[in-house]
Order: C-alpha cells, then structure tokens, then sequence
C-alpha cells in the first residue's frame, strides 16, 4: 500500500501563487518515493492552473464538491467540473466545513457518494471536538460521521479510490499533534468500521492523521499502526516544509 502524503490548502494562495509554489515543489521532491503518493487540494480557481504547472506523479484535487451533475446551485462546483480542470481528488467532510458550513453527516456522505461515482478520488474526513471527546468520548462521533459518511458508497470504489483521513479538531491549526496513544486508538477504530462495513476492502484502504502535523513529527506519525498517510494543513503552504514531510523517513520500516 502506498502512503497518501496530501496537502490541504484551504483559502490560500491564487492561481500565480499556487504554480509558483508547485515550481518550487517540483524543485525540491522531483518524484516523490516509490512507496508514496502526493496530492495537494488546491482552491478551486487555481485547480486549472495548477494541473497544468504540476510535475509528474503530483496529482491534484479540490476541497469541496457539490454532489450534483449540474444545476441551480449557485456557488457550487461538480465533481465534473473538478475532472475537467484536471482534479483527481476530492475532499469531503473537513472539520472546517461541518463547523463554519453546518454539513451534516448525511450532506457529506451524499458527496463522497457521489464524487466517488463520477470519478474522483475521495478523502472523507472524521474528528471530534475537544467538548465531544470529553463529554462523550471518541467512538459514537466517530462512528457517526462514518455511518453518515460512508451510507451509499458502492463498495467497489474500495480500497483505492476511497481514504479516510483522521483529524481531531483539537488538533487542526493549534500545533498540538494528537499523541501516539490518541492516534492509535482513533485509527483502529475506524479500521474496525471500514472492516466492518466493507470487508477485505475495508482493511486495504488508506486512513490518514491530520492535524498539526510538521516535518519533525510527520515520520513517528506515519510509523504507527493504521497510519497509511497524512493530511497536511499549514506545513503544506510551503513546498521546503511539505517537501520534508513526504520525504519523511519512517523510523523502524526502512520506509
Ligand atoms: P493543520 O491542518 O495541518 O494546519 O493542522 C490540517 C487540516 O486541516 O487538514
């Protein structure tokens, strides 16, 4: 299985700023190692720009879709129109989004149906609050955003075309990295659910940790069990610091 190494770039950088930025990727990390992939989910009005300046074995991919052909959905954009600006990838359900947008479990799960089913890669992202994990603990948020999530997704797509990616919302943006016994609980968690509800497919596909994660903690984080990739905010802006992290040796695996 190869490690997703993914950068999320949120509200940041315009067209210009993002090719200048994958220049100087393509610099620093030719290729990426043989046991990883790479791809960054730019904004959506770099995504054209973007494809065309990436180098080889960089793929590309949106943060949002709206699961919908086409239509009257103003300010919305289709997983096709991803795939014809040379987006491979899709993001749904980050913590951002179910916070400042009000999607729902159900909303989510309707897009990572449906992105899946018109091609694209999906990354579904799960992560309690610090409020749920001390009132409720861990398991029923995650078990409910991946019931919600994951509801109508064809168990074909699995395991390659679907990841899901990990991150507490404690941990986003606020330089705390979750600890390795956090990490190991949550990620065997969800391989429980994905086993559970897709079988063999489930325990091939990819789950990936976010949140805070930096060159210097990117390698012990990918060591740990269940760890098949990252997802990297703030650290992936610039390409010396994302660079670092994909190249991040894995201690103990000669990876
Ligand atoms: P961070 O963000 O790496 O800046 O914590 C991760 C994310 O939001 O995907």
């Amino acid at each position: 299985m190869q490690l997703l190494i993914a950068a999320n770039w949120k509200m940041y950088k315009t067209g210009e700023e993002a090719v200048s930025t994958l220049a100087d990727l393509g610099r620093l990390l030719p290729s990426p190692p043989g046991d990883r992939q790479v791809v960054v989910f730019v904004p959506f009005t770099a995504l054209a720009q973007a494809a065309r300046a990436a180098g080889p074995g960089l793929a590309l991919g949106a943060q949002n879709c709206y699961p919908a052909e086409e239509g009257a959905f103003t300010g919305e954009i289709s997983p096709a129109m991803i795939r014809a600006a040379g987006g491979t990838w899709v993001l749904a359900g980050h913590s951002e989004r179910r916070s400042l947008f009000r999607e729902s479990d159900d909303f989510v799960g309707r897009k990572t149906a449906f992105a899946l089913r018109a091609g694209l890669q999906v990354i579904l992202c799960v992560g309690e609050t610090l409020e749920e994990r001390d009132s409720g603990g861990l398991r029923p948020v995650l078990e409910r955003q991946m019931r919600g999530g994951l509801d109508g997704v064809d168990p074909a797509f699995l395991p390659s075309s679907l990841a899901v990616a990990y991150e507490p919302v404690w941990a986003i943006g606020s330089g705390r990295v979750a600890g390795r016994e956090e990490i190991l609980e949550a990620h065997g968690l969800i391989r429980s659910l994905l086993e559970n509800r897709f079988g063999a497919a489930g325990r091939g596909a990819r789950i990936l940790y976010g949140g805070s994660v930096k060159p210097d903690n990117a390698g012990s984080v990918l060591g740990l069990d269940n760890v098949n990739g990252v997802l990297v905010g703030g650290a992936s802006l610039r390409a010396e610091s994302f660079s670092a992290i994909a190249r991040a040796p894995v201690p103990g695996t000669g990876r």
